[in-house]
């Protein structure tokens, strides 16, 4: 897609969005403390909560309540919804939509146990008629933007994200955004962007959105050209550089050169993060979800392992500002260059089982 391209308006439906760099859902990362800290650094087109089970949703639990929760400064912000039931997963649409919620995304690729055997998550892309009359029955029983979420099929003898790309754009959906790894994949190899154009060009109008492994501007750029996206979804590589959004506003939309964060901006962002955590849960829980984010602020901060360690180890609101004032006493250290033989963030060997 040339910069002119990008520069132009994208909409889901009536709602315009800011840019055309959006963030993909990671479960238990990119949560409200998250976007509240990353959207101010500007470029974000298009958040997603995590994935909420639509059962929990319309039984209004607490699990479910929480992770639907928003500001009026998350926005554009959609829902991600899976389920097994027709029924619940467009009542769930519908008191998304009560609730003001602006886009409601259908997950296709969740193939946790008992619910592929209930022919719901990634199951559903081996039920064709099944999951094309559900998702026509989801459209239809909403006003705002449904969208979907998928990979490009459950292995490489059964590539179908095409298919169902071209029927639910039939059925009314406003975009679809494609993961180019098939379900059998996992996290392994690399993105297939090749696969990622045959559902381009499998439909008529509807953006798609290209996600997997970009992790820097350049890598943007590739999806884009190779595989004629309208728009791309960055979840880890997010995590890594949040400015990742506003550095491809600049460069790939505006032709300006791409401004690397500083340590200072990577020390505030860590900080900023920690204290929105504990603002929403408060110390003890802040504590615990800010361990997982160790590995991550080591590799960002380029901090040593021992320090690395500590916030491994976090339990108090003490100890992360001893640590602070310690990673600021450090020489500042540039950007770590993009490392493509592993995962930026540790993947629990269950999540090709969610995800
Ligand atoms: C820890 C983790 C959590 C994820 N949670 C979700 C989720 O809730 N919903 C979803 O559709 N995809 C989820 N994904 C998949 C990502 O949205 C994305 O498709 C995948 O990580 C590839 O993009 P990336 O290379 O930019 O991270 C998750 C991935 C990871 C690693």
């Amino acid at each position: 897609m040339s910069p002119s391209n990008l520069q132009q308006p994208l909409r889901l439906g009536n709602l315009a969005l800011p840019s055309r760099f959006f963030l993909a859902p990671l479960a238990g990362y990119t949560n409200l403390p998250f976007r509240l800290v990353a959207r101010p650094l500007g470029g974000l087109g298009l958040a997603t909560t995590d994935l909420v089970n639509a059962r929990s949703l319309i039984e209004k639990r607490r699990q479910a309540l929480e992770l639907i929760e928003t500001r009026p400064d998350d926005q554009p912000l959609a829902v991600q919804i899976f389920g097994t039931v027709k029924e619940e997963l467009c009542a769930a649409a519908q008191l998304l939509q009560s609730l003001g919620v602006s886009v409601v995304d259908l997950n296709m690729g969740c193939p946790v146990h008992k619910v592929v055997r209930g022919g719901g998550g990634s199951a559903m892309m081996r039920e064709t008629t099944k999951t094309v009359a559900l998702v026509h029955a989801l459209v239809e029983s909403v006003k705002i933007p449904v969208t979907v979420k998928m990979r490009l099929g459950w292995d490489d003898a059964n590539i179908s994200a095409p298919f169902f790309a071209r029927e639910f754009e039939q059925a009314g959906v406003a975009a679809v955004t494609i993961h180019g790894r098939t379900r059998a994949q996992g996290f392994s190899g690399s993105v297939n962007r090749p696969g990622i154009r045959a559902v381009v060009e499998a439909v008529e109008r509807i953006p798609i959105v290209g996600n997997g492994d970009i992790r820097t501007v350049e890598d943007a750029r590739m999806m884009f050209a190779e595989t004629g996206c309208a728009a791309v979804g960055i979840g880890r590589g997010a995590l890594l550089n949040p400015w990742i959004f506003r550095q491809c506003n600049a460069s790939l939309v505006r032709g300006e050169p791409v401004v690397p964060s500083s340590y200072e901006e990577r020390i505030d962002f860590m900080v900023s993060h920690y204290e929105m955590l504990q603002n929403f849960r408060g110390e003890r829980v802040a504590c615990i979800q800010f361990r997982k984010m160790s590995r991550w602020y080591g590799r960002s901060l380029r901090i040593p392992k021992a320090m690395q360690h500590r916030l491994v180890m976090l339990k108090d609101a003490a100890g992360f500002y001893g640590l602070v004032a310690e990673v600021r006493a450090m020489p500042p250290r540039p950007e770590a260059p993009p490392v493509r033989s592993e995962p930026r963030i540790p993947i629990s060997s269950k999540a090709n089982e969610r995800w």
